[in-house]
Parts: C-alpha cells; sequence; structure tokens
C-alpha cells in the first residue's frame, strides 16, 4: 500500500479543491493511504498534517479556495528549510507528494527532488503562467470573474461617456489581462511583455483621442497587475484629455468564486493522472494539459518552459477595439 502526501501552495486558485478531490479518490481507488498537508510548504516544515480519506473531500468540488490552505514559504526559500521538508516526508514514509500550485511552488518540488521526495507537479494558478502548459487550474475561473466584473464596469463607463481603467492579477505575465481585455472589448490593453514603450501614457492616451474622432464616447483600458500604475493612468487620461476617468483595481475577487466547468474538468484530469502517475512509479513530472490531451513532464524541464507572449492575440484586440 502506497501513501502520498498532498499539499496546495502559493495563491489559492479556484479548482483547488477539485484537483484535491481527484487525487484523493483515484489514490483511494487504489487502496493508498493519503496524507493532507496543511498551509503548504509552511505546513510540510511544521508537520501540520491531517490524513484524508473519500468521505473528506466530500462536498468541495464546487467550492473556491482550497480546504488543505495554502501559503508562501520563505523557509522553503531556504537550504534549511529544504532538508527539513525533504526530512518531514522521510518520517511521514511517503512514497510521493502531489503539488498543486504556480512556478514557485513547483520550483519548490524541484528542490525537493532534487533532495530524493518522489514529487507529482499538478499547474493551480489563475495567471496561466507556467510556460510547460496549456492550462492552469484556476484561469478560466479567474478570467469569467474578470469578464463580469468589467462587464459591469462598462455599464457605468457608457453610462458616463468615461474612460474605465481596469486592473487585473497575474503578476508579470498578461495573460489574465488578454483574455480579459479580449473578451471585454477593451480598447487598449497593458501587459508586462511589451515594455515600457507599449505601455506609455501618451500612447494610450494618443489613442483614446483617436477612439474619440472614431466616435467612441467610453473607453476601456485593462491594465495587468505586472504593469501596475492604474491609477496615475486614470488621472493622467483625464488631465489630457478632459474625459472622466476612473481606476478600478479588481484584486484578490479574482481569486475566490466557484470553480467554471473548465475548471473542474482539468482538474479531474490533472488530480487523476497524478495518481496514475504515481501507479506507475513515474516521479518527479508535472502533469500538463498540450494539444488537447494531459500529459506530464519531467519537472526540470517544466520549471524552466517560458510561455511565449501571445502578440497575435494582443494585435486581434487592437483590431477589434477600432
Ligand atoms: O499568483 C496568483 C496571484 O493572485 C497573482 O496574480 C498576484 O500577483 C499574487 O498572487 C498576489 O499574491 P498575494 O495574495 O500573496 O498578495
Amino acid at each position: 500500500m502506497k501513501k502520498i502526501g498532498i499539499l496546495t501552495s502559493g495563491g489559492d486558485a479556484p479548482g483547488m479543491n477539485a484537483a484535491i478531490r481527484a487525487v484523493v479518490r483515484t489514490a483511494v481507488n487504489y487502496e493508498y493511504k493519503v496524507i493532507g498537508i496543511m498551509k503548504g510548504y509552511n505546513g510540510l516544515i511544521s508537520g501540520d498534517i491531517t490524513e484524508l480519506g473519500a468521505r473528506s473531500v466530500s462536498d468541495i468540488i464546487h467550492k473556491g479556495g482550497t480546504i488543505l490552505h495554502t501559503g508562501r514559504s520563505e523557509a522553503m526559500m531556504t537550504a534549511e528549510g529544504q532538508a527539513k521538508a525533504a526530512q518531514i516526508v522521510k518520517i511521514l514514509a511517503l512514497d510521493a507528494l502531489v503539488v498543486i500550485g504556480g512556478n514557485g511552488s513547483l520550483a519548490g518540488a524541484l528542490d525537493l527532488a532534487k533532495l530524493g521526495v518522489n514529487i507529482i507537479g499538478i499547474p493551480g494558478t489563475i495567471d496561466l503562467d507556467l510556460g510547460c502548459s496549456e492550462y492552469t487550474i484556476g484561469f478560466d475561473t479567474a478570467v469569467n470573474t474578470a469578464m463580469d466584473a468589467i462587464d459591469k464596469i462598462r455599464d457605468t463607463s457608457s453610462s458616463h461617456e468615461r474612460c474605465s481603467v481596469v486592473e487585473v492579477m497575474g503578476r508579470m505575465a498578461g495573460y489574465l489581462a488578454l483574455w480579459s481585455g479580449l473578451t471585454c472589448g477593451a480598447e487598449v490593453v497593458l501587459v508586462p511583455e511589451t515594455g515600457d514603450d507599449d505601455n506609455n501614457a501618451d500612447r494610450i492616451i494618443e489613442q483614446i483621442i483617436e477612439n474619440r474622432a472614431l466616435g467612441k464616447t467610453n473607453n476601456l483600458v485593462v491594465v495587468a497587475e505586472g504593469v501596475g500604475g492604474s491609477d496615475a493612468l486614470a488621472k493622467e487620461i483625464e488631465r489630457v484629455t478632459g474625459i472622466e476617468s476612473r481606476a478600478t483595481i479588481l484584486g484578490h475577487l479574482q481569486r475566490g468564486g466557484s470553480p467554471t466547468a473548465v475548471d473542474r474538468m482539468h482538474a479531474a484530469y490533472m488530480g487523476y493522472q497524478a495518481v496514475q502517475c504515481i501507479l506507475d512509479n513515474i516521479y518527479n513530472r508535472v502533469i500538463i494539459f498540450k494539444d488537447g490531451r494531459h500529459e506530464s513532464m519531467d519537472i526540470g524541464e517544466a520549471v524552466n518552459f517560458k510561455r511565449p507572449y501571445d502578440g497575435a492575440m494582443h494585435n486581434m484586440i487592437k483590431i477589434l477595439a477600432r
């Protein structure tokens, strides 16, 4: 009988619970023992654990957040912390550790793999910033949440003939901004990948003035948090153009809420596949979604994979906004 540990780490993402459920239920199917590790790597280092059975994961498939709680661990950035975490895995006699999280969490998992821990990673982040996988659990829900919020802002923006500057999350990646900008029909989308020239206030103001000449009475500017400065940008637009402008930072509301069907589907496949790897004694892999299929990739390769900036999508947004 194998014994596996599971933890969620970094920022929570809708669908993490559905993934925990899939891992636990698949493991139970093979009569494996599952140890839930609370609060991410911090809980691993302090030995904060709980045994999970099939019934422990009832009624969670639809819930946002993570029943295992999560955190960002400074200790895991140190060699001592990593050694302690690996030692706890040994003491708990875990045959494998499943880590659900974003790039920082998977980098931590790679450190543990180098210390001899058998790792399976599952991409879970609203940022979609893991180049190894075409999908990360939580992204679809976050985009839909942002889209819903921006649609509401548009109602008031168009009624007042204003310019709305809306800042979305995404850390140093612009995917959330591009997807919400595209789906909300934004006039301008600013992402960190294009650099300062493209995100220059003068260029954006020029575009807004041009839009006015084209007959547009209101403008929507979506700003990725990696660009930031939404408040100052709104003030500058108003100062130069005379168009009333307001900034809204959507913030953590984008991380919450019931996962969409897309997130639950990926969570189910990825969680199920994680345990299939363990069953086959295949370790130190990250479950990825590629070309319409769920498969696995070496964790060292996965962590270092950079997702290219989607310039074609950005260009399409600009054309559709005219
Ligand atoms: O990685 C997910 C994310 O929500 C990023 O988009 C954002 O930059 C960050 O986490 C915020 O982290 P925290 O909740 O720790 O402030």
